[in-house]
Parts: C-alpha cells; sequence; structure tokens
C-alpha cells in the first residue's frame, strides 16, 4: 500500500467512477456557460465597482478590471485543459488528485469549501441587502431586526431574507439539476439583459470630464474605517484588481459539472472560456460607463453600496434604478445556486474518494441529485447567512478562489511534463508562459487581499491539514482499491 501524501489516484479510477457515476448527463455547452455566467455576474459588478473606483482606482477601474481578467484568463486557461483531460466531478480537487498528489488534492478542496460555502454565505447577505432595497421601493420596510445579524444589529436579530433564500435555493438544488439549470437560464439571461441596459443607456450620460484625468495622481484616501490609505495611480489600479477580483469568481464553477455534462471534454473548455469572456467585456464597458456618468469622488455614503443604481438616480431616471435592483436581486440568486451547487459537486468528488464520509456521495433515487450533503451545506450557510457579519467572508471568498487557481496552473504545468504524451482534448499553447504568469498574478493578488482574511484562510487551511491526517488520509479508497 502506498502511504505517501504523494499518492495520485490512477486514471483507470477515474474512468471507473465516470462510468458509475449516477448523475443525469443534460448540460449542453451554452447551459455549460450560462452557469459560468450565472456565477460570475452578481455583487460584484452590481457593488464593488462603486468602492474600487472610490477607493483605489478611480475611473482606470476599466484597467483594474482588465489586470485581474487577465489573471483570471491564465487560470481559466490552464482549467480548461484540465476539464477536458478529467472530465469528472470534484473540479480542481479531482484534477490534482490525479497528477499531483493526495494532500495537494485535499489542500485544493479544502480551498474550495471557502470559495464555494463562503461564497455563496457573502452573497445570500448581499441578496438580503438588494432585497430589502426592493421592498422599500415598494413601500415595505421589514423590521431592523429581522433584515441584520445580531452583530451589526447590536441585539438579537436575524437575517431572515438571507436564511430563507438560501433555503429556497437548497430546495431547487435537490429537485434536480435540470430544474436548476433552467432556472439559471432563465436569470442569466435577465442579468446580462440588464447589464446590457446599464451600458447603452448609461452611455448616454457619460460627461466625458468625470473621465480626466484617466488615471488621478496617486494620494491618500480616508476610508470607512478612518485609515488613511494610498489611492490611484498605478498603486491604486493594481489594488482595485484585488479588490474586484471577488466579481470574476465563478467561471471555474463550469467545471464542477462535469459529471452532468453532455459532452465535456469539448465542451467543458468552451463555458469555462466563453463565461468568462463574455464577463470581462461587459465588466470593462460597464466600469467606463459607471465612471463616466458619475465622478468617482462622489461615491460615497449609501452611493457605495449600488453604486450603479446611484448612477442612474444622478441621471435622473428613478425608473432605472428600480430594473437594476429588481435584476441584481434576481441575479443573486443564480450566483448561490452555482455556488451551492458546486459545493456539493466538490465533496461529491471528495467522498467517491474516501476522502470525506459516504454521507456526502449519497444520490437520491429519483432526483438524481447528492440530497443529504446539498441539504447539509444549505443548513451550514444559511445560519452563517444568517447570524454572522459578513464583511470579511468576501475577501476570504477571494483568497480560497485564487489559492485554487494558484494550484491549478500549477497541476497543469507540472503534468505537461511528467506525463507529456497524455491525450489532451484541448492544449493551451504557450502553456510554459500562461502557467507561471497565471501563478504569480493570483499569488500576487492573494498577497493584495486584506491580512485578517489572510489569517483566517491560512488559519482554515491548517484546519484542513488536521482533518485529512486524522480522518482523510487513513480512510482513503487509495489504501485499498487498486
Ligand atoms: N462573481 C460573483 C459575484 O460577483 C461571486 O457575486
Amino acid at each position: 500500500m502506498n502511504n505517501s501524501i504523494w499518492r495520485k489516484k490512477p486514471m483507470h479510477m477515474f474512468e471507473q467512477d465516470m462510468q458509475k457515476s449516477e448523475l443525469k448527463r443534460v448540460l449542453g455547452k451554452w447551459s455549460l456557460t450560462a452557469i459560468g455566467i450565472g456565477a460570475i455576474i452578481g455583487g460584484g459588478v452590481f457593488v464593488l465597482t462603486g468602492t474600487a473606483a472610490h477607493y483605489h482606482a478611480g475611473p482606470a477601474l476599466a484597467i483594474s478590471f482588465v489586470i485581474a481578467g487577465i489573471g483570471c484568463i491564465f487560470a481559466a486557461l490552464c482549467y480548461a485543459e484540465f476539464a477536458a483531460m478529467l472530465p469528472v466531478e470534484g473540479s480542481a480537487y479531482a484534477y490534482a488528485y490525479g497528477t499531483v498528489g493526495e494532500l495537494f488534492a485535499w489542500i485544493i478542496g479544502w480551498g474550495l469549501i471557502l470559495e464555494y460555502a463562503m461564497g455563496a454565505m457573502t452573497v445570500a447577505v448581499s441578496w438580503s441587502g438588494y432585497f430589502n432595497k426592493l421592498l422599500h421601493l415598494f413601500g415595505v420596510h421589514l423590521p431592523e431586526n429581522l433584515t441584520n445579524d445580531p452583530v451589526s444589529f447590536g441585539g438579537a436579530s436575524v437575517n431572515l431574507p438571507a436564511l430563507v433564500i438560501v433555503w429556497f435555493v437548497t430546495w431547487i438544488l435537490v429537485k434536480g439539476i435540470k430544474e436548476a439549470a433552467s432556472a439559471n437560464n432563465m436569470i442569466v439571461v435577465l442579468k446580462v439583459a440588464v447589464i446590457l441596459f446599464v451600458i447603452i443607456m448609461g452611455a448616454f450620460y457619460i460627461d466625458v470630464a468625470n473621465w480626466t484625468p484617466f488615471i488621478p495622481e496617486e494620494t491618500l484616501v480616508q476610508h470607512e474605517s478612518g485609515e488613511m490609505l494610498p489611492a490611484y495611480g498605478w498603486g491604486g489600479i493594481i489594488s482595485g484588481a484585488s479588490a474586484i477580483f471577488f466579481a470574476y469568481i465563478g467561471f471555474d464553477a463550469v467545471s464542477t459539472q462535469a459529471g452532468e455534462a453532455i459532452n465535456p471534454k469539448k465542451d467543458m473548455p468552451f463555458a469555462i472560456i466563453a463565461s468568462l469572456l463574455i464577463c470581462t467585456v461587459l465588466y470593462i464597458a460597464v466600469s467606463l460607463v459607471l465612471t463616466g456618468m458619475i465622478n468617482y469622488k462622489n461615491i460615497t455614503g449609501d452611493a457605495l453600496k449600488a453604486p450603479v443604481a446611484y448612477a442612474f438616480d444622478v441621471a435622473g431616471q428613478p425608473w432605472a434604478v428600480f430594473v437594476i435592483t429588481a435584476a441584481a436581486t434576481a441575479g443573486l440568486l443564480s450566483v448561490m445556486l452555482v455556488m451551492m451547487l458546486g459545493q456539493t459537486r466538490v465533496f461529491l468528488g471528495m467522498a467517491k474518494d474516501g476522502l470525506l464520509p459516504k454521507f456526502f456521495a449519497e444520490v437520491h433515487p429519483t432526483f438524481k441529485t447528492p440530497w443529504k450533503s446539498t441539504i447539509l451545506v444549505g443548513a451550514v450557510v444559511s445560519i452563517v447567512a444568517g447570524f454572522t457579519p459578513i464583511s470579511l467572508l468576501g475577501d476570504m471568498t477571494s483568497f480560497g478562489t485564487l489559492f485554487a487557481f494558484t494550484m491549478v496552473c500549477l497541476a497543469v504545468w507540472i503534468l505537461r511534463f511528467r506525463d507529456p504524451n497524455r491525450e489532451r482534448p484541448f492544449k493551451v499553447s504557450g502553456l510554459n508562459i500562461v502557467a507561471p504568469l497565471g501563478i504569480l498574478v493570483n499569488t500576487f493578488l492573494i498577497l493584495n487581499l486584506g491580512r485578517t482574511a489572510q489569517l483566517f484562510a491560512l488559519a482554515w487551511l491548517v484546519f484542513g491539514l488536521v482533518v485529512y491526517f486524522l480522518y482523510g488520509r487513513p480512510k482513503s479508497h487509495l489504501n485499498t482499491r487498486v
């Protein structure tokens, strides 16, 4: 028996698992692309653009989006090569298990929990914010103690909309991937339509004076905490890229659906890259329109919570505020859907390999979904979302994602040397440049995240190592299966 932490899951085991898979293969290339877009466009573009323009980049926010987009495209290409080679559920975790080794795979899987579960929590709380705003537009005001976590409220309270919406998403996910995919497709159409509306309609309200100078001179800006921090110039553009990275998270979630794709070898690379490119173009356009419509210096106070809606308010188009708020509310729903879907599929992959209890791999006889783990994930996400202030979670989500991206670039690169002759249905050209650049850019963005989030995320990874040595390693199927 090979006990090394570097032991790998042999390819024939992946193939056996794929043949045995009980999941239904129902997703085509556009459904997969919609899953990517569904996970990408969310709170990031609707909320973080304001913060990033005001505190970091000014009108040059568009350049921050280009930089973060470049970091993602390196990772996306590597994901695509992997996903086509090993189209199994479990995403980056599975790829690393087949190539680099068990411990490496475990750490990635553990990092992906940060990305998907915490991402779902963060988005649930943002959703609650948008939902309340929507209710306000209709004159309905829920009591403060039912819309805030106890810490923010300063007494007994619960963020009820966040808690309830997670159960709604859980219910859709338990019922089935097909239902989830069609709900997702509808929301994605709506979301893209509203983003296009913002770009086209907003273009008429651009005042080029707001873009001058496009890269403001570097200076100190007071943050909400009272701290004076450097902003603007090229330094601000880079820190802006870290700040809006969250907006790009999600294209990798496509790769968790490989077990449900009709033709994964061709369609996974297509969907990963297409969803990222479509969103990058939309994001750059939105950031140009936003910083053209309003002066970045004026995005303060409440405007920071909903900058896109604020820009249309300033333009004297209050009905547009309603359209944007409604679309953001629906749009965030699909981000949650895909994040929770991704989480359960990563668990499924890990449980099938014995690294997590069988519970996580039990598939419902009729719905054909991993229903038990879906309900467990729903319970945890809803409780945390209902009772915790979420300021940290966004950065921790980015940490988990950037970490997984870095590892995927590394693993794909290693595999090219170790197994150069393997069949690669999608082969990245210039990988010797793409992979190291991906590693560099993503690591650099990790180093630019908030300090507290970095420490929490590291603590989470260390905790993961303890669980691996106490549970995963002794229970791994590689101990018995050959
Ligand atoms: N990219 C997703 C969002 O912005 C996580 O909400």
